[in-house]
């Protein structure tokens, strides 16, 4: 039977854009399925599809689209926009990116819905909910701060205190407010709708899935039949509904009420399968109907409740026949030096800084893989141990067998591979690829994989690299390509190495598919399928024996040490107490004048994070200083006579006075900020800022420089 997988990954909140930890989940996820897509069942092709979505509703991106002044379609829609540079970047290949708030998830969540009444599991009750006044809208706990009931913190939302740790419910909230409008929140009534999840035919029918082999990781077997209880008495209805103004699908027959998000994003995986096989002309019910087919998802520790008790209680009572096929992998997650990740200690990594400095996506794929197991453990990123991993493995064992073999076969035999091997490099092959006991190593690096015990495959795969690499050492090609006698020895050697070398290419190319294609290239593969890692069938080396390969091109660099400190977050601005208190010579700065946090380096701390967008609302430009004079009455400024190349000058005042004298200005270029709001000062308007660069602390370093392109620059250029 041809195993047909469809794999997912949580649906990711339509609110931002992907940190580090989205892309270790779809790191693990699509090596999982690149791995898969090698395989063959008998003589046909594992079917894999693998499909992600935007969860796109709920009331904080309601409330973003809000602020922007758009629609919260057009909100989701700039997200989803942004999606792709992170997925190519780290070459994440999902069959399908999709939204929850589409019209199959409408259908699906609703007709899901509707089978649940059917069948007697929804209830309503109506329940005092915090209503804001002003704003007309029922809160959510989060959407009410105030007073800690018991530290007395300020500004502590309704749920939990971010000070004393303490849980509490909003009604026991000191002086509470709504975030939105800063108003007292009221108690209102509303009718809401439940899934009875304290229903026993729920508790009987999770206790049995939970627990049938396969489904699930041991541990989380274990936890959430705690959660269970003994006889279900731990599990209590779900409130699915929540009043408008809300951004989320309505419920049938309930005018005024809609899904609560997690309700209909489980159902967004179901939604983007659906609309997968619409465009590939697929028929979805019976992919989900296909005994050979599973479901498997791959999801955070932080969300195990929804899909391990809800959506499988949802699926089950609504008749779904995926319920039987579906397996759900948890993963941890993932911390930096053991902590967990946080911006303002400066411990955050942005996926797109990371691509943004040159670094190389299959780095870090290759990093998680080899920290990743099977298990719900957190994996650890650390600076000096990636960059240990990554140029240990990867450059010093891996693709170092091809840079050092490689050569000799473009330049002494014209790119053409030995057409046989000598013995001692066919016990060499054995050697590397066979264990001691007899074992193929490919199957049970192929068992590791199909486990996600990826860490595990690694490791196997390295030993094979270590053995080729100490045939090379033994053999030496560079000092037999020194010996015209031993040219049969060096292309029987160096054969032999590439042999090698392409297995591992083959084991590693779930985790480098990139790198993997670029080899495929150079060696003339049309494919790379697991099948050739076969030693008992001789694929190893029957394709490869007279092959001629293309001339090898470097395939990766070393990580540089120095492009780690580069990586993390700037740790956020300290609150100007904090710096006061820490160096007192600030302290009288900081109250006199605007509060300038410092670092411990001395310079101002960086500022808060912005999106390119944000960058380029300010217009730089490059601007030529036509004319340069001092200002009658003013010890600080000299006025400007600028040309941006708009076909007129500007006036800019410029407070430079103390640095330069004016006739050495004159002709030169600098920077303009081309369209900040013109401002009338004392001695005229100003229309615009010439930019230039001061130390935080004035007094000990007072300079002030402006600044100067390099040549070749010409007025009106834009600054990026
Ligand atoms: O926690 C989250 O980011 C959710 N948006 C995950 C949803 S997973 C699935 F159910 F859609
Ligand atoms: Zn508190």
């Amino acid at each position: 039977m041809t195993r047909k997988l469809f794999v997912t990954t949580a649906l990711p909140y339509a609110n931002a854009a992907f940190h580090i930890g989205h892309m270790m989940e779809y790191i693990q996820a699509d090596i999982w399925v690149r791995y898969q897509r090698m395989q063959r069942d008998g003589d046909a092709q594992r079917e894999v599809h693998f499909v992600g979505a935007d969860d796109t509703h709920g009331t904080p991106i309601m409330i973003a689209a809000e602020k922007e002044g758009i629609t919260p379609q057009e909100f989701v829609a700039k997200i989803a926009a942004g999606r792709a540079q992170y997925l190519d970047g780290f070459h994440i290949a999902f069959d399908n990116w999709y939204s929850t708030d589409s019209p199959e998830n409408v259908e699906l969540s609703q007709g899901i819905y509707r089978k649940l009444r059917d069948t007697g599991l929804i209830s309503t009750k109506v329940v005092d909910r915090f209503f804001d006044p002003v704003k007309g809208m029922f809160l959510a706990d989060r959407n009410i701060k105030g007073e800690c009931p018991k530290c007395g913190a300020k500004d502590q939302y309704g749920d939990n205190c971010e000070v004393c740790g303490a849980a509490y419910q909003p009604t026991e909230l000191v002086n509470p407010f709504s975030v939105f409008t800063g108003s007292t929140p009221i108690l209102k009534p509303s009718e809401q709708y439940f899934f009875k999840l304290s229903d026993p035919r729920c508790f009987q029918f999770l206790r049995d899935w939970l627990n049938t082999p396969g489904r699930l990781q041991p541990e989380m077997v274990n936890k959430v039949s705690e959660w269970l209880g003994e006889a279900g008495e731990k599990l209590a209805d779900w409130d699915i509904s929540r009043d408008a103004p809300y951004f989320g699908i309505p419920i049938p027959d309930a005018p005024g009420k809609f899904f609560y998000v997690w309700l209909d994003a489980p159902v967004g995986y179901l939604a983007s399968l659906k609309n997968y096989c619409e465009k590939k002309g697929m028929d979805f019910n019976a992919l989900l109907n296909d005994p050979a087919t599973e479901q498997i998802h791959f999801i955070g520790k932080d969300i195990v409740s929804f899909h391990l008790l809800f959506w499988p209680a949802m699926l089950k009572f609504a008749d779904h026949p995926v319920i039987d096929k579906l397996k759900v992998n948890v993963h941890g997650h993932l911390t930096v030096n053991n902590e967990k990740m946080s911006k303002s200690r400066g411990t955050g990594i942005s996926p797109l800084r990371y691509l943004n400095l040159g670094m190389n996506p299959e780095w870090l794929r290759y990093y998680i893989a080899f920290k990743l197991n099977s298990k719900v453990e957190d994996l650890d990123f650390t600076g000096e141990d990636f960059v240990a991993r990554v140029n240990s493995d990867l450059i010093g064992k891996y693709v170092n067998i091809a840079s050092r073999c490689a050569g000799f076969i473009t330049k002494k035999f014209d790119g053409k591979l030995a057409s046989s091997l000598s013995d001692n490099a066919q016990a060499w092959i054995k050697r590397a690829l066979v264990t001691d006991a007899g074992a193929e190593r490919q199957a049970s690096i192929a068992a590791h994989f199909e486990a996600r015990e990826f860490g595990k495959a690694l490791r196997e795969i390295m030993e094979v690299a270590d053995i080729t690499n100490q045939y090379v050492d033994d053999n030496k090609p560079w000092v037999l390509a020194k010996d015209e006698a031993k040219l049969a020895e060096l292309h029987d050697v160096c054969t032999t190495a590439l042999i090698l070398f392409r297995q591992l290419t083959i084991m590693l190319s779930p985790v480098l598919p990139g790198v993997a294609a670029n080899v495929r290239k150079f060696l003339n593969d049309a494919q790379l399928v697991w099948a050739d890692t076969e030693v008992s069938t001789g694929a190893v080396w029957n394709t490869m024996l007279g092959r001629t390969i293309g001339a090898y091109d470097h395939l990766m660099k070393r990580v540089e040490p120095k492009m780690i400190d580069d990586l993390f977050d700037a740790p956020a601005p300290a609150a100007a107490g904090a710096v006061a208190a820490a160096k007192p010579e600030k302290a009288a700065k900081a109250k006199a004048a605007p509060a300038v946090a410092v670092t411990e380096t001395g310079i101002e701390v960086i500022a808060p994070e912005i999106s390119v967008d944000d960058f380029f609302k300010v217009d730089l430009r490059i601007a030529k200083i036509v004319n340069c004079e001092h200002v009658e009455g003013s010890d600080k400024l000299l006025r400007l006579t600028l040309d941006a190349g708009e076909g007129r000058m500007r006036n800019v005042f410029s407070g430079i006075k103390s640095m330069y004298q004016p006739e050495d200005l004159i002709g030169k270029l600098t920077v303009l900020v081309a369209n900040l709001a013109p401002r009338k000062m004392k001695f005229g308007i100003s229309e615009g800022m010439v930019m230039a660069a001061s130390a935080v602390d004035e007094k000990a370093n007072p300079g002030i420089y402006i600044l100067n392109p390099w040549p070749g620059a010409t007025p009106g250029m834009r600054i990026s």
